[in-house]
């Protein structure tokens, strides 16, 4: 079995490969390199000077491959970048999803969609169920919502996973910003009126794991992740204002404040939604996943960040 991932030098796809590389075969695709050594792909391909941008470079890629899985995981993820560029957001976000999704149908392989909560207005007083519909309020979530659609019309075989609030060790996310900034600061001012599931990417990597072993195994697990919308993420929820406070007290930074504020009008360019809580009922029925409570995941992350003296890590 054949995993393409696009995006693999990402926070999210870096660990996903340490995962994947004891049961699959991988082939990679980014504009910069690989954070893991790059004998951890069959093959890595670094498009970042590749004249053939567009449709054409992934027809090539996916001939030469034939993978079975196509994860797309690449994306512009800077969410108030992509409100002072929205050009870019949607050739990055929508065109360049709908070329990747294309070349995979002509080879025949199972497109796999990363969404986010932002394709939702945030202001469900209750956890999004997978069938809610999208009102994006900023240019990212505009742009997923759209790629989205597209898949879903345009797709042969795809499925479409909606994540949230990701922080690992091998990319920038709020735990590090305040592991970072804890040093220089007497107090931090956070918001405490956004709520989401802080996931980690070390645990949502084992769940595509169990996903994609179920995958290839069992022909009726196959068939039902065909068409299909889930979210993922760790158990449990909170304020940004306590996910920091919990991070602060793992490291032992205890005394450093935290205020908790209510989101101050114009905040940041991008809209954040309030509610980004998203329902993890149908994955937890269909794949039997029993994802574990963000406490003791964050709880990890710090120490393994504190181990590898993380500052240096997943910077570009
Ligand atoms: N992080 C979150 O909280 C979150 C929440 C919901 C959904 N998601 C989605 O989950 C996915 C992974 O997120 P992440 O946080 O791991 O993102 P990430 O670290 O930004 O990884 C995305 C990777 O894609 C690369 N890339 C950009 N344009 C590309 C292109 N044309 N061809 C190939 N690679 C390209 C990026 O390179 P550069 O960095 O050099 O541009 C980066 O290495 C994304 O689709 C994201 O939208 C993330």
């Amino acid at each position: 079995m054949k995993i393409l991932i696009t995006g693999a030098s990402g926070m999210l796809a870096t660990d996903l490969v340490k995962c994947l590389q004891r049961d699959f075969e991988l082939v990679g695709v980014d504009v910069r390199a690989p954070q893991v050594p790059e004998g951890s792909f069959k093959r890595f391909y670094n498009t970042g000077g590749d004249p053939i941008q567009g449709p054409k470079l992934w027809e090539k890629i996916m001939r030469e491959q034939s993978p079975d899985i196509v994860f797309h995981a690449a994306a512009m993820t800077a969410v108030d970048r992509c409100e002072a560029e929205p050009e870019l957001a949607e050739a990055l976000n929508v065109k360049l999803t709908r070329d990747v999704f294309q070349a995979a149908n002509q080879t025949g392989a199972h497109f796999v969609f990363l969404s986010t909560d932002y394709v939702f207005d945030g202001k469900k007083e209750a956890p999004y169920e997978t069938e809610d519909l999208p009102n994006p309020k900023s240019i990212y979530g505009q742009t997923k919502a759209d790629a989205e659609e597209l898949v879903k019309t345009g797709a042969k075989a795809y499925t479409i996973f909606r994540i949230s609030w990701l922080y690992g060790l091998y990319g920038d996310s709020f735990p590090r910003t305040i592991l970072e900034k804890a040093g220089q600061a007497g107090h931090f001012d956070i918001v405490h009126d956004q709520v989401g599931r802080p996931t980690y990417t070390v645990d949502l990597s084992g769940i595509f794991c169990e996903i994609f072993k179920a995958y290839t195994a069992n022909a009726a697990f196959k068939k039902r992740l065909k068409g299909q919308i889930y979210h993922l993420g760790n158990d449990g929820t909170a304020s940004w204002a306590e996910f920091a406070e919990f991070i602060l007290a793992q490291a032992g930074l205890g005394s450093t404040r935290v205020n908790r504020i209510a989101t101050p009008p114009k905040h940041r360019p991008a809209e954040r939604p309030k509610m980004s809580v998203m329902s993890l009922e149908k994955a937890k029925r269909d794949f039997g996943v029993n994802p574990r409570h963000w406490h003791e995941a964050a709880g990890e992350f710090v120490q393994s960040y504190q181990k590898h003296s993380g500052a240096s890590l997943g910077k570009k």
